[in-house]
């Protein structure tokens, strides 16, 4: 593994995948952990990422110099880089060349491991107060700006390096190249780590860990859960029971392809229950978001149970224990419920595996260690659909907090419909990759006025929210070509008895959430 320490940015993370890119497995850790312990994992190198503070400010993270003694490799960058300076003995200065953003990188390549084969000059990414004037002994200048004499220094005796500006964005032209070259040969890893890689040894670990015990997965229809259980499944195939509850505020078609192209991709076992019925009924009357979201959530817990106790009462019988709890935890969930400081409860989101605390199961995580796009690429070389691997995010509540009023039958099938047609006109114009997601909505307690024909109508409107989005914490409304957006519009308001209106969603998060309850 490569460690990726976390002075405290918010580039460790983009580090993290920038190494991971590279096809070589890393992990952040924080600054604060002790040295022994960060060796104590053995790594085969070290990045020290940027950070928020000057090395001189009170209280700035610092780092035990036994960190370079160690004979591992380490690659300082801005933050890290000074630190480096600074605990081995060159000169940090508080002189305020400043640079922030685009900056020209003069790079002096006699010597130099990170920077051969990139041009002489390069555009680099700076966000920095302080600058280095003096490189500690040992150490050779391979690069230098207008304003910091000293941009870049090497070591490759000691295979230390450390660069000023941040190599992880994409502003740094060469970034991934320079980054390569520390890893590739600055730090001599093979780059081996591929999703065929992950599968196997995740299959490994899997197997050795459930035994012959039985294993539960709740599927919700998300990537996540689904390549989650695919993993599962390839480990230890019969002993998996794959649960999946239909809770009725499913879109069309979702439910059908689980059942389908789920398990013909993978084979699992798959119970699916229909409790449409009971979460209607629980839904009647219920206008608040926040009540319905509650509701949700608490009736998926009780299906779910039941259907745990039923697999378990089966399993029972053949005399194996139900053990373990299959999740799709991500990485990212990881990382930020380590240092996660509290933030405001924006709504009450709802996961499949929102479970009580007192259950007794072991949770088997198997994509604890991987991003987003990670997992998607685990899933197809799982054998998993692109319909599957490649969905965009739906939430865990469905369409229940996409009707804005009571959720009853008709209006689901109402909104089923408009929804079905801009999603199916959202693909056909190639646009799935492009969006994150296109809520519908349907405003069912605002009637609108129409003509249709020579009559007069007096229909529901419904609302587009398609948005683009790196992460869902912000977002911006997509720019949508008119002309699919008329298509859409004429299709819902002549197909759709009962829509009569067609409007569009030009709000960014924030203000606007994605959805609309
Ligand atoms: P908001 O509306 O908070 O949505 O801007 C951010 C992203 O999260 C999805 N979302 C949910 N996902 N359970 C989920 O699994 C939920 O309860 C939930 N609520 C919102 C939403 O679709 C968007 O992608």
């Amino acid at each position: 593994t490569v460690l990726v320490v976390d002075f405290g940015a918010q580039y460790a993370q983009l580090i993290a995948r920038r190494v991971r890119e590279a096809r070589v497995f890393s992990e952040i850790v924080p600054s604060t952990m002790p040295v022994a312990e960060m060796l104590a994992k053995e790594p085969k190198a070290i990045i020290l990422s940027g950070g928020p503070s000057s090395v001189y400010a009170d209280g700035a993270p610092s780092i035990d110099r036994a960190l370079f003694e160690a004979g591992v490799p380490v690659f300082g960058m801005c933050y890290g880089f000074q630190l480096m300076a600074t605990t081995l003995g060159g000169t940090v200065d508080n002189n305020g060349a400043r640079e922030y953003g685009r900056t020209d990188l003069t790079v002096s390549k006699p010597g130099s491991t990170l920077f051969e084969g990139t041009p002489d000059e390069q555009v680099v990414w700076m966000s920095h107060g302080d600058a280095c004037s003096a490189a500690p002994e040992g150490f050779t200048v391979t690069a230098s700006t207008g304003q910091v004499p000293v941009a870049a220094f090497e070591d490759d005796e000691r295979r230390l390096y450390g660069v000023q500006y941040h190599p992880e964005v994409m502003h740094s032209t060469f970034g991934q190249q320079v980054l390569e070259h520390f890893l590739y040969r600055g730090a001599r890893i093979a780059p081996t780590w591929t999703a065929g890689s992950i599968v196997e040894e995740q299959v490994a670990l899997i197997r050795e860990r459930v035994g012959s015990k039985r294993a539960i997965c709740g599927l919700s229809g998300g990537v996540d859960s689904a390549v989650a259980a695919a993993l599962v499944n390839e480990a230890i195939g019969s002993q998996l029971t794959c649960v999946y509850v239909d809770h009725g505020l499913m879109r069309t078609g979702e439910t059908e392809q689980v059942e389908k192209d789920f398990v013909a991709a993978t084979g699992a076992q798959l119970k699916v229950v229909d409790a449409s019925e009971r979460f209607l009924n629980a839904l009647a009357g219920v206008t608040d978001p926040e009540e319905k979201r509650k509701i949700i959530g608490r009736e998926f817990i009780r299906v779910f149970e039941q259907a745990q106790a039923e697999i378990i009462a089966d399993a029972d019988s053949d005399g194996e224990d139900v053990a373990f709890l299959v999740q799709g935890t991500l990485y990212p969930d990881v990382v930020e419920s380590g240092g996660g400081t509290g933030t405001a409860n924006i709504k009450s989101h709802h996961n499949v595996g929102g479970l009580p605390e007192d259950l007794e199961f072991e949770l088997v995580e198997p994509l604890r260690q991987l991003f987003k796009d990670e997992v998607r690429m685990v899933g197809q070389e799982l054998g998993l659909p692109d319909e599957i691997v490649q969905r965009q995010p739906f939430p865990g509540p469905g369409l229940g907090i996409r009707i804005i009023g009571e959720v009853t039958r008709e209006r689901l099938d109402l909104l089923r419909q408009a929804d079905a047609i801009a999603r199916e006109e959202l693909t056909a114009a190639g646009l799935d990759r492009d969006i994150w997601q296109c809520p519908v909505v349907l405003l069912a307690d605002v009637r609108s006025v129409g003509v249709q024909g020579d009559g007069r109508t007096y229909g529901h409107p419904v609302v587009l929210r398609p948005v683009s989005s790196e992460d869902a914490m912000t977002a911006d409304w997509s720019r949508l070509p008119y002309d699919v957006l008329a298509t859409i519009s004429n299709r819902i308001t002549n197909e759709v008895r009962d829509i009569n209106r067609v409007t569009l969603d030009v709000t960014s998060k924030p203000p606007g959430t994605i959805e609309w309850e």
